[in-house]
């Protein structure tokens, strides 16, 4: 079924106290994004015409967020936080100009999903001038709830605040988004008054004045994680398991094996092939792809990198940005791989830097091995070509390039390059002096009785 186009009314300019923060509350972060970040993508996904964005005066990072993930957002600034409702209506230009639905939704529930958008706009084409989105929380603390009459259509949304004790009893709480389809949704909005319990402009009362011109609202039931909203610290921990259980869940139905789910944390764009085995304890910033038949050990860190089809990495490595491991690439223990790549085949097993480089085909980094690639100013490249053997414990000094199939000798600090095939060691002479300790010892002990 076609609708009508659809504006979405974004709301971010709460004071989030509860956050005790310096930072912006919708700029907090769930899965690697900023909450303002999940509904934006969201907005998008959903198909809206146009999306507009109440933000607070001052808000620079929450305009520039927005900017970056919605070019050309109508960004409009609403003066003094007096409710959702006196929010709302900071976007009435947009409003007024739009001709379609209009749906309003809130920064800080970041975990709502486009097919939920759906389904409320879904129940304006039942012939409902208002959606609301309803939820039964375990906890129903702090959430308006959503009064129906026999019909099961919505009669007015209460806030806590305001409840009877009767009505505190109602299960059915408002998730805040709310769908309209309303000519002169502006004039309904203007109608709200602040005669409340917290002397605000409730967009929630939009309900009642909706029912009192005759108007049908109904409600569209959403999940749980849908609804949940972000006020304080701890609610943005529990949005953030929501988010990894979710993604933990999608993981597995596309083929990854976690071997225990509960302690892999991954991105909002994590993307992961199929047959890929991921151990405990392993952390996904963001920017990280990995292709089929991975297997990612125990205690990892890996962001913005890519991991190629067979490669084995960990236990306990670091996959920094830029981090490129080709097919069937190994990177071990404690090995710390930055804007490099690793050609196919090649292995770092245990304990390097490889940092601002190009490691060849099948060449071999040994244990210990240092790409020194900062002097304190600069970052300078070091090139392994394929084929090569790093001996352990070599310090590469950067800018340098071993040659293919070259061989260096353990412990060699390289600050020049090196041919092809040839073997370079650096190296003070080996000394051996048979029978030396014994005499030294027999010395000292000597030296010891006659004092
Ligand atoms: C709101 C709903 C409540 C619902 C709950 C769900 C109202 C009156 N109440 O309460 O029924 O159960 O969400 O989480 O709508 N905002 C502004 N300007 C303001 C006030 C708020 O932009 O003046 C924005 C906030 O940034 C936030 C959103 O609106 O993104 C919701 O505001 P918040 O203060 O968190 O409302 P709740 O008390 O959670
Ligand atoms: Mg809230």
């Amino acid at each position: 079924m076609s609708h009508p186009p659809l504006l979405i009314v974004v709301l971010a300019a709460g004071k989030g106290v509860r956050m005790r923060s310096s930072r912006p509350k919708v700029l907090h972060g769930i899965g690697g994004r900023s909450m303002l970040g999940h509904v934006l993508a969201t907005a998008t996904a959903a198909g809206a015409a146009k999306i507009a964005l109440v933000v607070a005066p001052g808000q620079e990072q929450v305009r520039a967020e927005a900017e970056k993930m919605v070019p050309g957002i109508a960004i409009f600034e609403q003066q003094t936080q007096a409710g959702t409702a006196d929010a709302v209506l900071a976007a009435a230009p947009a409003i007024a100009a739009h001709q379609g639905d209009t749906l309003v939704m809130f920064a800080d529930t970041p975990l709502i999903r486009p097919e939920t958008l759906a389904a409320m706009v879904s129940v304006l084409d039942t012939g409902a001038a208002v959606s609301v989105l309803g939820f039964e929380p375990a906890d129903l603390t702090g959430y308006g709830r959503v009064l129906c009459d026999a019909n099961g259509d919505v009669t007015a949304i209460r806030e806590q605040k305001d409840a009877s004790p009767a009505e505190r009893t109602v299960r059915l709480c408002n998730a805040g988004a709310m769908a309209f389809r309303v000519d002169g949704l502006v004039d309904l909005l203007k109608a709200i008054d602040n005669k409340n319990a917290s002397a605000e402009y409730y967009l929630t009362d939009a309900v009642a004045l909706a029912r009192a011109r005759g108007k049908a609202v109904r409600v569209a039931v959403g999940s749980v994680e849908d609804a949940m909203g972000v006020n304080s610290r701890l609610q943005l921990a529990e949005a953030e398991a929501a988010f990894q259980q979710r993604a933990r869940r999608r993981a597995m139905e596309e083929g990854v094996t976690l071997v225990a789910p509960e302690t892999v944390w991954f991105s909002y764009d994590t993307k992961l092939g199929r047959d890929v085995v991921i151990e405990p304890n392993v952390v996904f910033a963001p920017g990280v792809t990995v292709d089929d038949d991975v297997t990612i050990l125990a205690h990892c860190h890996i962001a913005s990198a890519r991991i190629r089809q067979g490669a084995r990495v960990g236990p306990f490595a670091r996959l920094r940005p830029g981090a490129d491991l080709g097919e069937g690439a190994h990177v071990g223990n404690f090995v710390e791989v930055k804007a490099a790549v690793l050609e196919k085949g090649a292995k770092a097993n245990h304990l390097s830097y490889i940092g601002d480089g190009h490691v060849g085909a099948d060449a071999n980094i040994g244990a210990g091995t240092i790409f020194c690639n900062y002097d304190g100013f600069d970052k300078h490249r070091t090139i392994i070509g394929k084929g090569a053997f790093v001996g352990s414990n070599s310090s590469l000094v950067a800018p340098v390039t071993i040659g293919d199939g070259a061989y260096v000798g353990s412990g060699s600090v390289i600050t020049r390059n090196v041919e092809p095939d040839s073997l370079v060691v650096e190296r003070a002479p080996l000394e051996v002096r048979p029978g030396w300790a014994a005499k030294f010892r027999q010395m000292k002990q000597r030296r010891k009785k006659r004092a």
